[in-house]
């Protein structure tokens, strides 16, 4: 769920590509989780909004949990 979309039962398409190049899924990754990070903090600005204070600390849990994962696989890359 997008804050502010429209409310669909349609997954977002993810970009796998399994080729075998294990230096291209560790890229993929590192895009999905920075295109996942803004998506979870908008949802926390919402819900704050909304005065939902139980949203907002699920979607702050999964932001930790976000970066987290970015900065796994940032130290994968070495940078
Ligand atoms: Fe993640």
């Amino acid at each position: 769920m997008v804050p502010g979309g429209e409310p669909t039962t349609k997954l977002t398409e993810i970009k796998v590509v399994k080729d075998g190049n294990i230096r291209r899924m560790l890229e993929d990754g590192v895009t999905a989780e920075k295109e996942a990070m803004p998506l979870y903090r908008s949802a926390v600005k919402v819900a704050m909004e909304a005065d939902d204070p139980v949203s907002r600390l699920l979607y702050e849990e999964i932001l930790g949990d976000e970066e987290g994962h970015d900065d796994k696989f940032t130290t994968l890359f070495g940078k």
